[in-house]
């Protein structure tokens, strides 16, 4: 089976490639150059916005693995344009191409970000969909094409929640707080938490994500998305908390004027995708103790 990880040299598709390469024929695309040794040889170069260079990358591919995006909800206002070209265009170029050349399977990589500000907690796939940034918007579409393209393609969706690894950056609107206040303790300096501290988030470590997305690949079923997290809320003065004790930096984090369009909690109802076996393994203060060094 011959598989194509697109964003493969971005955080999560870093993990994703690394691990299907152990045991499929799998290759990766990306604007970049991979960082990772280890897949260094096998990430292609190109940008899934050309459809010429897309139907090249695809040919003989029997799944594809979308993780190539446009992320920073920040930038995607200041150039939502950009924002629809890589989020939006790449997945429908590669849709196009891959129903041309017989694809078998197309994963999306969705977002949480989809849901916009919460209805109810824990939230379920079924929650009603009002993204609160274009980014969202351009997720949301993405998923909307896969959609309406699964009568051509078997398409399965994912909404990971907030995903952190040794590889984040600290520009990464989902998990570059932990980037952040691990950067900051690091330099003696109590973390800046934005607001009160209260609101929550469901932070699943990438592990967890590479399994589901195996999961998903296996048994995934067409037209449906799944949630992937936790279950668990922490707050972030839980989290700024749990790295000052990792650092062992004493005193109270500083406060700082809440955040335009920070939505209040948020945590991922899983059982969907429990029903399809997957369990997940994070265990916040052990990786975010593993992960300390090597950011
Ligand atoms: N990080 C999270 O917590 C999180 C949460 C929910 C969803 N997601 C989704 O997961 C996916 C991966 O996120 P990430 O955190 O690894 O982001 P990332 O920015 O680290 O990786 C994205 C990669 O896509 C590549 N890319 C962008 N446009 C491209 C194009 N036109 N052609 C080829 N490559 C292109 C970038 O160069 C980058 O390497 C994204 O689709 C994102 O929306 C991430």
């Amino acid at each position: 089976m011959r598989i194509l990880v697109t964003g493969a040299s971005g955080q999560i598709g870093s993990y994703v490639l690394e691990r299907l390469a152990d045991e499929y024929d799998a290759v990766g695309v990306d604007l970049k150059v991979p960082t990772i040794k280890a897949i260094k040889d096998i990430v292609i170069r190109g940008d899934l916005r050309d459809f010429n260079f897309v139907r090249k990358v695809v040919r003989g591919v029997d799944v594809v693995i979308h993780l190539a995006a446009q992320v920073s909800v920040e930038n995607s206002w200041k150039d939502p344009v950009y924002d629809v070209e890589n989020n939006i265009m790449t997945t429908i170029n590669l849709l196009e191409a891959g129903i041309k050349t017989g694809l078998d399977r197309f994963i999306y990589i969705s977002s949480a970000a989809v849901y916009g500000d919460p209805h109810h907690i824990p939230i379920d796939e079924e929650h009603p969909k009002n993204p609160l940034s274009p980014y969202g918007v351009s997720k949301l579409t993405g998923e909307h094409y896969c959609r309406i393209f699964s009568e051509k393609v078997h398409t399965v969706i994912v909404r990971p929640f907030n995903v952190f690894s040794a590889r984040m950056d600290p520009a990464n609107p989902y998990s570059g707080v932990i980037a952040r206040f691990i950067s900051r303790v690091k330099q003696n300096l109590p973390p800046i938490i934005y607001g009160d501290g209260r609101q929550t988030r469901d932070f699943v470590h990438v592990k967890d994500v590479v399994n589901f997305i195996e999961i998903a690949l296996r048994k995934g079923k067409s037209g449906e998305a799944y949630n992937v997290g936790t279950g668990k809320e922490t707050s972030i003065l839980e989290l700024a908390e749990i790295i000052m004790d990792l650092a062992r930096v004493k005193g109270s984090p500083e406060f700082g004027k809440p955040r335009k369009g920070d939505i209040k909690r948020s945590c991922a109802d899983i059982s969907k995708a429990r029903k399809l076996g997957f369990e997940p393994e994070t265990d916040l203060k052990k990786d975010l103790k593993d992960i300390f060094d090597k950011i």
